[in-house]
C-alpha cells in the first residue's frame, strides 16, 4: 500500500478533468488526496464541483495582481500551506512563471488536447481539425517554462473521421483526457516516473504492442 500523496488542481473552466480525478480518488483507485482546487475564474463549474465533493475551493483573481508573478506566488502560499506534493492543471488557462515551476520542479502536470509536439497552445483540437490530421489525441505532461512543452508522461491517440466536426472530435479527445490523466497521477503517486532529460520512463510497467495504426484502414498492403 503507497501512502496517499496530496495534490492541489488549478481550474479555470468546466473540470471535467479534474471531475475525472475525484471519480477515481472516490473509487479508491488514486493514491492520491485532492487538498485543494484553485480557480482564476469565479465562474468556473470545477468550483461548483469542489464544494458538492468537500474539497476546498478557492477563486483568485489574477486581475488583482500587478504582475504574473504575484499571482503565482499567491498559489504558491496556498499549495505549500495545503502540503501540496503534485499540482494538477486541469484546463488552468494561464501560463505559469518561473517561479511557480522553480517552487514545485517536476511536480506539476498538464494536460494538453493534442499529440505533442504537434499543436502546442489554445485551440488544439480545432488547429488539428483544421488541418486535417488522421489522429489526435492527448498529452499529460510535466510543466515547464515553456508553453505545452516540459517531458511527456503519457498520450493516447485517437482516429480523426472524414464525418468529424471540430465539436465531435473534442469530445473523443476529452473522453480519452479523463482517462489517461489519473492514470499520470497514479503512475506518480506509485514512484514510478523516472525522469532523465526530457523522457520520463514509467519502471517496471508493461510494453505497448506493436500494433502500427493506419487511418484510413490498409485496403490491400
Ligand atoms: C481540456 O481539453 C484540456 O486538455 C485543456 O483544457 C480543457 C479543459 O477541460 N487544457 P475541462 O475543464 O477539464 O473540462
Amino acid at each position: 500500500m503507497n501512502n496517499n500523496i496530496n495534490i492541489g488542481v488549478l481550474v479555470s473552466g468546466s473540470g471535467s478533468n479534474f471531475q475525472s480525478i475525484i471519480d477515481q480518488s472516490e473509487k479508491g483507485n488514486l493514491d492520491a488526496v485532492i487538498k485543494v482546487v484553485i480557480s482564476n475564474n469565479p465562474d468556473a463549474y470545477a468550483l461548483e464541483r469542489a464544494k458538492k465533493h468537500n474539497i476546498s475551493a478557492i477563486f483568485i483573481d489574477h486581475n488583482d495582481f500587478n504582475d504574473r508573478q504575484q499571482f503565482d506566488q499567491k498559489m504558491i502560499d496556498i499549495l505549500k500551506s495545503y502540503e501540496v506534493e503534485l499540482v494538477i492543471m486541469a484546463g488552468f488557462m494561464r501560463v505559469l512563471t518561473p517561479l511557480f515551476i522553480k517552487a514545485f520542479p517536476m511536480k506539476i502536470m498538464n494536460i494538453h488536447p493534442a499529440i505533442l509536439p504537434s499543436f502546442q497552445g489554445i485551440h488544439a483540437q480545432e488547429r488539428a481539425f483544421d488541418y486535417g490530421v488522421k489522429f489526435s489525441g492527448c498529452t499529460v505532461h510535466f510543466a515547464d517554462e515553456g508553453v505545452d512543452t516540459g517531458p511527456i508522461i503519457i498520450q493516447s491517440v485517437i482516429p480523426a473521421y472524414d464525418d468529424d466536426t471540430a465539436d465531435t472530435l473534442q469530445q473523443r479527445i476529452l473522453k480519452e483526457e479523463h482517462r489517461i490523466f489519473p492514470q499520470a497521477i497514479q503512475f506518480y503517486a506509485e514512484g514510478k516516473l523516472e525522469i532523465v532529460g526530457r523522457k520520463v520512463r514509467i519502471k517496471n510497467h508493461k510494453k505497448i504492442d506493436e500494433a502500427p495504426l493506419h487511418n484510413p484502414p490498409l485496403d490491400k498492403f
